[in-house]
């Protein structure tokens, strides 16, 4: 499978207030599922009524929602206003359990041990340093806290669509930046094992967890204009000009690889979350 970890995502990182009110929509995660997903969170925190949960890179609060609704404590922080917002839009009031912050996860705007629960998605590989955010997850969380690092995994076929278009997309990349800057230095890649392998490093009892599992489908037209739509931080990488280019190549590749735009693809997901505990 080809991978561009050498991407430094913090670079494009600002693309997510562009897409925030596609972000939903492209990132497929069904109702029953997040609610399943957050009755495990709870469950695994083993969540009291007084119980604190901060979320930096809260987004449009996928994840987080269905705690909100229960009534927990919940401060997320974010850097797009625009993601936040769309999460403020599916509440008829905001509620006064949730606190949202415009800020840097990198640069927490809290006390030292302020928090029983910290739990990322998808957002430590967005920042400069992964291991600044991680740090100042470790600063804030109190003592007995725990912290979920959350991976929701692409199905196989979401996979071979990021593949095929970054495999596209690197060949114009590569041929308008110079070297140096398509190369930049190696960083911390805080999901899976790498994460895992951090976080016990740093004293940590880890284990992991697939909080759900379910079947996603997906027709190749849905796929491909999540592409078109610029969702993905990919397709930030190069010109407009050189987008467009990028984006003609990969309507042929899904041409040439599926018999029509409507066919339905079919898979399992999961979303598996490491627990960090005893990380003082
Ligand atoms: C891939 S999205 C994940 C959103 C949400 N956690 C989810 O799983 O749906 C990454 C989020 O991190 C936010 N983000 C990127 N850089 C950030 C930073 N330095 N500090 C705080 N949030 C940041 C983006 O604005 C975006 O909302």
């Amino acid at each position: 499978m080809l991978t561009i970890m050498s991407i430094d995502w913090s670079v494009i990182s600002n693309y997510y207030s562009q897409i925030a009110q596609l972000y939903d929509a492209t990132r497929p995660l069904p109702e029953s599922i997040a609610e399943q997903i957050g009755d495990r969170i709870l469950q695994i925190v083993e969540a009291k009524p007084t119980t604190k949960f901060l979320e930096p890179g809260i987004g449009t609060g996928r994840i987080g929602f269905p705690i909100i609704q229960k009534g927990y404590s919940y401060t997320g922080i974010d850097i797009s206003r625009e993601m936040m917002d769309e999460l403020r839009r599916k509440f008829i009031q905001m509620p006064q359990n949730l606190t949202l912050i415009q800020g840097d996860a990198s640069s927490l705007p809290f006390e030292d041990n302020s928090f029983d629960v910290v739990l990322t998605t998808h957002v430590l590989h967005c920042l400069a340093d992964p291991l600044v955010g991680l740090s100042e997850i470790r600063r804030v969380l109190k003592p007995n806290g725990v912290y979920l690092a959350c991976e929701n995994l692409l199905s196989s076929y979401q996979k071979e669509f990021w593949d095929s278009f970054t495999r596209i997309v690197s060949q114009y990349r590569a041929k308008s930046q110079p070297e140096t800057e398509t190369q930049p230095e190696k960083k911390f890649s805080p999901f899976g094992e790498e994460m895992q392998r951090v976080l016990k490093e740093q004293g940590a009892t880890v284990e992991t967890i697939t909080a759900a599992r379910w079947q996603q489908s997906q027709s190749v037209s849905e796929l491909f204009d999540a592409f078109q739509s610029k969702a993905f931080g990919l397709c930030w990488l190069v010109s407009e000009a050189e987008f467009q280019k990028a984006i003609q190549e990969f309507k042929t590749w899904c041409q040439q690889n599926y018999e029509s735009f409507d066919v339905v693809l079919s898979d399992e997901v999961t979303f598996d979350i490491t627990v960090a505990r005893n990380w003082v």
